[in-house]
């Protein structure tokens, strides 16, 4: 048998995801070897601090703080340090050196994607990132690569596991926000700061990536409209529950084009392009989307051809991650072996990023109104004059037993309209004398 060659890997962090990484290299080494067709030799792991606690014992002289000389002998270089700097810089000083790179860093790539790819293509080197969108479930890959003879139209994602565990908790036991938060927190889901997670933003660079690769376009952080789960109150939900609805923070990248109608991908107000957006979104609880529980993750993918697809798996955490790391890394070794950067992403398809105000959704509107003759009538007189079709509309009567006064509880959900439609009809609706209070405003997918 020939000898195999062998490549030195640089591993930069060594946190939960970095820990099994290296622990796999060194405990699976054959296996690798025999995928990659090289042996991949573990050549260091930089980290800021030599003494810091580790998930797996890992031989102290693999350790270096010098990062910066590591990946210059390196010829793959896994980053998984998270953060801007250094990160970015070493990335692009490994890859100048002709490294490929396996990064697990989703906020550098959202922001900063172009630079990267120019400097990968340049380079003639690999950059792959598998693991910065929802852990281990293989998504970007085949969106890339499988998908590629295709046309995808929309990509609906559960892509980060804290939110839509505190979602499900909310659903199934009706707590509220904060308690749910701390649940989460106590499960050692949710960090002790969750502004990332629950305000959207950890979504929000996943949703630019998955709208980047999808459209073949390079889309950025910025081109994203992101809304958190903070405001999603206990009673929206048991609302959402009772109308048959479950609530989901969604990254949704689709393509909108003008053709005139009014189906699910056409754009209400001219404009073509790709909407990329996170919010906190209805979905009938039929919707596989809807039976994602916990801290989960699920890509739902339709395309021209291939349909509807539904990818499903561990979002986070150590082992799953570190599976698509490695995933991307035998990709690159290969690609050493056998000669030229392997398969990149194609950005051909050159379009736009629309603003929010683009996209075309349906609505979930909660109202609470005065029960008395013509209420109904002026709502929905507002709803025709803006353009907006209402779909489905039930009314619950309250009355309060102290000043027997009746109240009506009305639940509208619209056909498909444009976001600048529907928030001109809820702005105009809240202006009603019988208004007494918009207790929900939610957008709704999948109807
Ligand atoms: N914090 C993320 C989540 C995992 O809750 O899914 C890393 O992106």
């Amino acid at each position: 048998m020939t000898e195999l060659r062998t490549l030195k890997v640089a591993l930069l962090g060594c946190g939960n995801v970095g820990a099994q990484v290296a622990r796999i290299l060194l405990d699976d080494a054959e296996m690798l070897a025999s995928r990659a067709g090289a042996r991949l030799e573990l050549a260091g792991i930089a980290v800021r601090n030599l003494d810091a606690p580790r998930d797996v014992e890992l031989p102290r002289g693999l350790f270096t703080t010098d990062a910066e000389t590591l990946v210059k002998d390196a010829d793959l270089v896994i980053e998984l340090m998270g953060g801007i700097e250094p990160a970015r810089t070493l990335i692009l000083t490994a890859m100048r050196n002709g490294a490929c790179v396996v990064t697990g860093n989703k906020a550098l790539v959202a922001k900063d994607g172009p630079t990267l790819h120019e400097e990968a293509d340049k380079a003639g080197v690999q950059l792959s990132y598998e693991a910065a969108v929802a852990g281990a479930i293989p998504i970007l890959r085949p969106i890339r690569d499988s998908l590629s003879g295709d046309r995808i139209t929309r990509v609906l994602g559960i892509v980060n596991g804290t939110t839509n565990f505190i979602l499900d908790q909310m659903d199934s036991t009706g707590a509220q926000f904060a308690d749910a938060l701390a649940e989460a927190q106590r499960l050692g889901y949710a960090e002790a700061d969750p502004t990332a997670d629950v305000e959207g933003h950890d979504a929000a660079s996943k949703a630019a990536i998955l709208a980047s690769l999808s459209f073949h376009t390079r889309f950025s952080l910025d081109d994203v409209y992101c809304e958190g789960i903070s405001s999603v109150t206990a009673a929206d939900i048991a609302a959402a529950k009772d109308a048959g609805f479950v609530i989901k923070l969604l990254a949704i990248a689709e393509k909108l084009e003008a053709t005139g109608g009014e189906t699910s991908t056409e754009a209400a107000d001219g404009n073509t392009g790709v909407s990329v957006r996170v919010h906190p979104t209805l979905l009938p609880r039929e919707h596989p989307l809807a039976a994602v529980h916990g801290a989960f993750n699920a890509v739902f993918v339709e395309a021209e051809n291939a349909g509807e697809l539904m990818f499903y798996g561990q979002g986070a955490g150590g082992k799953p991650t570190a599976s698509a790391v490695m995933g991307d890394l035998i990709s690159a070794a290969r690609s050493i072996v056998l000669g030229g950067p392997g398969r990149a992403e194609t950005t051909t398809g050159q379009v736009v990023a629309l603003p929010i105000t683009s996209a075309v959704t349906s609505y979930y509107i909660g109202l609470d109104v005065a029960d008395q003759p013509g209420v109904l009538a002026k709502i929905a007189r507002l709803f025709a004059e803006h353009g907006v079709s209402i779909e489905i509309m039930r009314q619950t009567i309250h009355r309060d037993a102290d000043s027997n006064v009746e109240s009506a509880e009305l639940r509208i959900v619209t056909h498909r309209a444009s976001e600048a439609a529907l928030a001109a009809t809820v702005e105009a609706v809240k202006g009603l004398d019988v208004i007494n209070s918009v207790t929900s405003v939610l957008r709704v997918e999948g109807v």
